[in-house]
């Protein structure tokens, strides 16, 4: 679609008449893929661009943004004839057009993102976005005392392939060892396969944040909700830095 005022597109969203919708874009109450923008004259994609009013997001086509608290057992698949989906945890009537945003395996838990939305997918998953992922782990096993040194350094998997820098903390030690784990990319059973790389075996596995959005704490496994207007947001930005 070509690219319109911002001005009309806010008011052919039914948010005000032209002069108010002026008027809230000036007070810098608009946002456009997450930055203020106060000229009403400002040139805009409808079809690619975040635009949020006060922090809710205006869409223009009906998009369905959820974020899914994956529950283990289920596969990151639209439909399988042998194992239940993440699409099977949505009603029948709204499963048309959603699909995972990337993919955790049958036994991880945690944040998902289920949408129809392809531009979005797209940019969370491009290898070049970087986009950062943080899990949480149950470890069995001694990790070696260097392990967050060589998850910093970008360690060699046990079958040679090269990992960007990651971040290693140990949340707490004793009968189990918890870990938090921050990637930048997302191989084949990462997570796994760099703890194993440093000693351990990870026997628990969650997702608890993509880019800057973070798990609802209080969406009980196997449950979904639509995304705020400011979660979609977070989700736009680039992801959190290794720091
Ligand atoms: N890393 C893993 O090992 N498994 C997942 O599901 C996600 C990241």
């Amino acid at each position: 679609m070509p690219r319109m005022r911002l001005d009309k597109l806010l008011s052919h969203l039914n948010c005000g008449s032209r002069k108010e919708v002026q008027a809230m874009i000036r007070t810098g109450r608009v946002t456009v893929d997450g930055a203020a923008e106060t000229d009403p004259a400002a040139k805009v994609d409808p079809d690619t661009a975040c635009v949020a009013l006060d922090g809710q997001v205006q869409r223009y086509r009906a998009q369905r943004y959820y974020m899914l608290n994956k529950p283990a057992g289920v596969i990151t698949a639209s439909r399988d004839e042998r194992h239940e989906t993440v699409l099977d945890l949505f009603p029948a009537g709204e499963r048309r057009g959603l699909f995972a945003v990337g993919r955790l395996d049958k036994d991880t838990e945690g944040l998902l993102i289920v949408t129809d939305d392809g531009a979005l997918s797209h940019a969370l998953m491009s290898p070049a976005r970087h986009v950062s992922k943080v899990y949480e782990a149950v470890v069995e096993g001694e990790l070696a005392r260097d392990a967050a040194e060589r998850f910093q350094k970008g360690l060699a998997l046990r079958d040679g392939t090269e990992c960007l820098p990651a971040r290693l903390e140990i949340l707490s030690e004793g009968a189990e060892t918890r870990v938090r784990v921050t990637l930048r990319e997302g191989k084949y059973h990462q997570v796994k396969r760099m703890v194993a790389a440093v000693g351990g075996t990870v026997v628990q596995l969650r997702r608890v944040q993509l880019g800057g959005l973070l798990l609802d704490p209080n969406l009980p496994a196997g449950a979904f909700r639509e995304l705020t207007g400011e979660e979609l947001e977070l989700l736009r930005q680039p992801g959190v830095s290794l720091g």
